[in-house]
């Protein structure tokens, strides 16, 4: 599986920010969005586009399009805050949605909401998580969009943990990882070291 590690002193400044725990909900919030656009812009980096010509104020030029704007896939609660940012990048992009909470116990991802179109044949998908640490909530996810026909599939985390990143690499499933950083690993409750807590909690408050 191919795994790009994004390596750019905004996206470390933006990542020390979303790892202080002294930010506030909005201060990790406002973090969130700006290095999403960063991990989206990198995710594009190869994107095919289509050229035609169109007209400047002052004359006719090449124009670029991206050929086919991916379908964009957050992970709730904590994929929320990344959303928006993806879509303002990728205004033609259309949005899909998946809810999953893990157990607190167990660690298994726990489904509640799935919100996806039936066939996503040729259609590259965007998953946004910012948080990759069992594997198991993408691993879920992944799984829903492959039964759809999904073939070319991008997870866009900003923490992955090598458990996670294993796990993905291993599940033989079509996806490549876009991350801020690759941790050094999970503790006993499975929250990734030195991460930076719970994603969800951090943006939104405790449920
Ligand atoms: C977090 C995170 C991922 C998941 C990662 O969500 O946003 O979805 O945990 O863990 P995993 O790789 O071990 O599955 P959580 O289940 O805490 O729900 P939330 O987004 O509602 O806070
Ligand atoms: N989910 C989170 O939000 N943080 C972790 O470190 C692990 C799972």
């Amino acid at each position: 599986m191919r795994t790009d590690t994004v390596d750019h002193p905004l996206a470390a400044t933006l990542l020390s920010t979303m790892r202080d725990a002294r930010s506030d909900n909005a201060t990790f919030r406002n973090a969130l969005r700006d290095l999403t656009g960063i991990l989206i812009y990198e995710a594009l980096r190869d994107a095919p586009v289509v050229r035609a010509p169109i007209d400047t104020p002052v004359a006719v030029t090449e124009g670029v399009r991206l050929a086919a704007p991916p379908l964009l896939v957050p992970v709730l609660r904590a994929g929320l805050g990344m959303v928006y940012a993806a879509a303002d990048l990728v205004p033609q992009a259309r949005v899909g949605f998946v809810g999953i909470a893990r157990d607190e116990q167990t660690h298994e991802p726990v489904p509640y909401l799935e919100s996806l179109p039936e066939d996503l044949t040729g259609l590259p998908v965007f998953v946004l998580d910012p948080m990759l640490a069992t594997g198991g909530s993408m691993l879920y996810t992944l799984e829903l969009l492959a039964a759809r026909r999904a073939t070319d599939i991008t997870a866009v985390c900003v923490v992955s943990a090598p458990e996670g990143v294993a796990a993905l690499a291993d599940s033989g499933l079509p996806v490549r990882l876009i991350t801020a950083a690759v941790d050094e690993e999970l503790n006993e409750n499975a929250y990734i070291v030195p991460g930076l807590g719970d994603a969800g909690d951090r943006q939104f408050g405790p449920r």
